[in-house]
């Protein structure tokens, strides 16, 4: 099986979808693995790296001739894949509501199209999601960007020219990322509290030393979600989620959104009149904002400043920290590859009646085949 991976053309995006590491992984089981020139190099990975692991190296038509599967960070625009054999494997976060265009391309020529962020959420598959593993870097880097737009220090310090105090950094949104930067936020020395609609997240908020702020007189999802996802709450429950964060919003100093629902614009969280009352200087990073926002105000690609306060609103917040990125996303998809290698044939077999495939399979023989895109 030859497997190509490619140099990713998305602007701004500096991840790559194998590194020696599981080049080296994908030889020992007996594929052969051919790496586009330059693909690492926005990940501080060189040529010459993956040439000792193993990998052949080249030109972008080279890498793809006769090639069973690519692997690729975002989907590889479908007009660039030509010689690929028919029914070859596009493996890569594949954004198919937002590219539902490309998926159909994919369909038409014959490539088997599998969307890494469709993995389920069931305890085979963890090692192989994507959207765990690069959230959770995300939330750090979100904390570390707040605190670089920050004016003041983090942890509280006694000093002998007097007292600062610590800031106040609060969470909406406590999922991977969001438990991430509480983590992170609190390794800092900052004060946390942490609010979501799922009732389970209470006390993982908890257990790492941050306050649970939740609304109390209208019920939230209670347990995990379906499928660990949340889901629009009700208009009540907006009313009430509103009036208790504007009371202590108004009181914090930095403000970090994670929250999401999938298939869905991202819920609006905080207001442009919640943004005024906070204290000038305050700083809110908004890790929603490429699904429409969780704050008013929020750019995409920009920090903007409203009533005295940064919004930060930073593009593909994991291509920020490329090489880790790159490093944990790359072993996703070995870890998911590896799971389906048929040792005799040396190639990936995908069964039709694995949890697993139903999941991330958009497109076979011609047809766009995934339930959530009918
Ligand atoms: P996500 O990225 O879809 O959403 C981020 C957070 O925003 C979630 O916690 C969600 O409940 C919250 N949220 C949505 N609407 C909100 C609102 N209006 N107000 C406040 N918060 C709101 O979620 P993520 O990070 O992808 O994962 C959520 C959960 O899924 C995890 O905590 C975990 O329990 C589970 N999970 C399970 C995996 C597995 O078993 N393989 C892998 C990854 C996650």
């Amino acid at each position: 099986m030859k497997i190509a991976v490619l140099k990713e053309q998305a602007d701004g995006e500096r991840r790559v979808a194998a590194t020696p590491e599981t080049v080296k992984k994908f030889i020992a089981l007996g594929a052969e693995m051919a790496v586009e020139s330059g693909a690492g190099l926005t990940a501080s990975i060189a040529d010459a790296d993956y040439e000792a692991a193993g990998a052949t190296m080249g030109g972008r038509a080279d890498m793809l001739a006769g090639a069973d599967a690519v692997l690729g960070v975002q989907g590889p625009d479908p007009a660039s894949l030509h010689g690929m054999k028919p029914g070859a494997l596009v493996v890569a976060a594949l954004n198919p509501f937002g590219e539902r265009a490309r998926v159909d391309a994919y369909a038409g020529a014959g490539l088997e199209a599998l969307a890494m962020e469709f993995m389920p959420r069931i305890t085979r598959a963890q090692s192989m999601d994507i959207l765990s593993s690069q959230s959770n870097l995300a939330g750090y880097k979100a904390v570390l960007d707040a605190a670089a737009e920050y004016g003041r220090a983090f942890p509280m310090m006694m000093t002998a020219a007097g007292t600062i105090s610590a800031a106040r950094l609060f969470v909406m949104g406590v999922g991977v990322a969001g438990l991430q930067a509480i983590a992170t936020a609190r390794r800092l020395g900052a004060v946390v509290s942490a609010t979501d609609v799922r009732a389970a997240t209470r006390e993982q908020i908890e257990s790492l030393g941050a306050k649970a702020i939740f609304v109390e007189n209208v019920a939230g999802i209670e347990g995990e979600g379906a499928g660990g996802y949340a889901t629009e709450m009700s208009d009540e429950y907006k009313a009430a989620q509103a009036e208790l964060v504007s009371a202590h919003i108004a009181k914090q100093d930095i403000v970090i959104t994670t929250a999401l629902i999938p298939g869905r614009p991202a819920p609006r969280l905080i207001s442009d009149a919640q943004v005024a009352s906070m204290k000038p200087g305050s700083v809110i990073v908004d890790l929603a904002v490429e699904q429409g926002g969780n704050v008013e105000g929020a750019v995409a690609g920009e920090v903007v400043e409203l009533h005295g306060v940064k919004i930060v609103g930073h593009r593909n917040v994991p291509s920020r920290l490329a090489a880790d990125a790159s490093a944990l996303y790359s072993r996703n998809l070995y870890n998911f590859l590896s799971a389906f290698w048929d040792g005799e044939a040396k190639c990936v077999v995908l069964p039709d009646d694995d949890e697993i495939v139903q999941g991330v399979r958009l497109t076979r023989n011609g047809s766009v085949v995934h339930e959530r895109l009918g």
